[in-house]
């Protein structure tokens, strides 16, 4: 089965990447990447494309018109396609059975009912969102008994391991590419044509086949295992806080043991992005319905901690600022979740801002970024009401311009640039005692404390 044409269905922060890449590593299939989404679509037409990832310019300039197209016809991308992603979005449920923890599953299931509307002949269809296991009996069911007589399909389960901010790198040279589908002919062939999509770039050791739920749930288990790791590390972090320990140090040591590693062990205020917190409700809620609470339970003591960890880092903030923040100016250097993205979805800064605006604080928010209109849109689905916005939140151009006249900074996300501000200007532009609160432990600690500020560094005991 050699694949000629292949269609995206969601040209979001991951379907957008994935495709550039596929189109740029294979220029004889045409690959077309559709979604609802006008805008978007749009955007990724432009020259300003709607995610920012460094290097996907490059990536989608070089096939973008030759073997590369976004569109908002679905029905015709998902027709002219031998094979079809499926990487619309699969959000946390905020209603009904399961509500805060179970994946909703009706754009998985309405891009199915498309697929089986619009198909003819043979397609196979490859699960590239985050699902819950055993979703692909959904989609078969679905496809099996809406579809024309003609129309016969395989589906597989192929999850997506990037990371925002490093998609290119984790794309072009990934650790590993993982496809699971089915024991028959039928699926092994199907298996065997995207293994062979893939080997056009990848080495074929690095493409593991499983079974379909093993590779679903290895998505979600992947992800758990990786927050598990930033909250057992936030854990000893206010352990640190609290000894006069240095939680760099104490990572480092640790992570010098080959056995744990020295990655993701960097504390923070909390991690944030689309798919951490999501998944592991995902996993709680499954092991709720296969009738295990204390794997659920373990599993949610990692989303509780990441919570605690952002209330503490505001309560260390209006402690410190003895005991209120109430028309203070607080400079907040950076909104996305991590560095080099624009995505700002579950980013521990937006909890952070709004526990500080409900506390009355003025917030000048500096990020380099994301726009001034997501700071605004995401406040507001906090909770937060538009006149309190108005009155208490300025989005500023620069840090510069956010420190002026305030009473505090502090850091939410690690930006590169943060790591060599002109450390005196800002304590000359700000009121005294000047109060730093390094959250991401991007500030020369040595040098706050030198050039005067009243410092604290999120892991760092005194
Ligand atoms: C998505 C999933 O959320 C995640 O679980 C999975 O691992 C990868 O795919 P992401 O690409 O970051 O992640 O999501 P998002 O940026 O929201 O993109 C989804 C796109 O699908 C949006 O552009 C949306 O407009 C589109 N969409 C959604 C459709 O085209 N049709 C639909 O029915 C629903
Ligand atoms: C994650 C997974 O890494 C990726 O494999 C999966 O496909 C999607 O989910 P992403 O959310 O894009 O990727 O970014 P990641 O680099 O994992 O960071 C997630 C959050 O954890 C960020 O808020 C980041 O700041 C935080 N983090 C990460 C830490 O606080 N400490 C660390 O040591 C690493």
């Amino acid at each position: 089965m050699k694949i000629k044409s292949i269609c995206c269905l969601g040209a979001g922060y991951v379907g957008g990447p994935t495709m550039a890449m596929i189109a740029a590593k294979c220029p004889d299939i045409q690959v077309t990447v559709a979604d609802m989404n006008v805008k978007r679509i749009d955007a990724w037409n432009s020259d300003v494309l709607p995610v920012y990832e460094p290097g996907l310019d490059e990536v989608v300039a070089s096939a973008r018109g030759r073997n590369l197209h976004f569109t908002t016809d679905i029905r015709a991308a998902i027709a002219a396609a031998d094979l079809i992603f499926v990487s619309v979005g699969t959000p946390t449920k905020d209603y009904g059975i399961g509500a805060g923890r179970a994946a909703d599953l009706r754009y998985i299931e309405s891009a199915a009912r498309l697929i089986a509307e619009v198909s003819h002949g043979h397609k196979i269809i490859v699960e590239k969102s985050t699902i819950p296991v055993k979703t692909a009996i959904a989609i078969k069911s679905i496809l099996a008994a809406n579809s024309s007589s003609t129309a016969t399909f395989d589906v597989l389960s192929n999850p997506e391991f990037l990371a925002e901010g490093t998609a290119i790198a984790d794309l072009e040279n990934p650790d590993r590419i993982l496809i699971g589908g089915e024991p028959t002919p039928g699926g092994q062939a199907a298996v065997e044509a995207l293994v062979s999509i893939y080997a056009n770039w990848i080495p074929r050791e690095r493409i593991l086949t499983t079974n379909l739920w093993s590779s679903e749930l290895s998505k979600l288990v992947a992800n758990a295992f990786l927050a598990q790791r930033i909250s057992s590390i936030n854990s000893i972090s206010a352990l640190c806080e609290a000894t006069g320990a240095d939680c760099d140090e104490v990572a480092r040591a640790i992570g010098m043991d080959s056995r744990i590693g020295p990655k993701f062990l960097k504390s923070s205020i909390g991690f944030g992005g689309s798919c951490f917190q999501k998944d592991i409700l995902n996993l709680v809620y499954l092991c709720e319905s296969f009738n295990l609470p204390h794997v659920s339970e373990y599993w949610r003591q990692v989303v509780h901690l990441n919570d605690w960890q952002k209330s503490r880092f505001v309560e260390k903030i209006v402690r410190s600022l003895f005991n209120t923040v109430n028309g203070k100016r607080i400079a907040i250097l950076g909104f996305a979740f991590k560095k080099d993205t624009n995505d700002t979805r579950e980013s521990p800064a937006i909890q952070v801002c709004r526990d500080l605006l409900r506390e009355h604080a003025q917030l000048a928010i500096y990020d380099p970024r994301v726009p001034a209109e997501v700071i605004h849109h995401d406040l507001i689905q906090a909770g937060i009401p538009e006149k309190l916005l108005a009155s208490n939140l300025e989005i500023c151009t620069d840090p510069y311009a956010a420190a002026a006249g305030a009473h505090a900074l502090a850091t939410l996300t690690e930006w590169d640039e943060f790591r060599s501000l002109d450390l005196a200007r800002i304590y000359d532009l700000m009121l005294k005692p000047a109060f730093v609160f390094d959250g991401r432990a991007v500030l020369p600690t040595a040098a706050l404390k030198a050039h005067g500020f009243d410092a604290f560094t999120l892991g760092k005991g005194e």
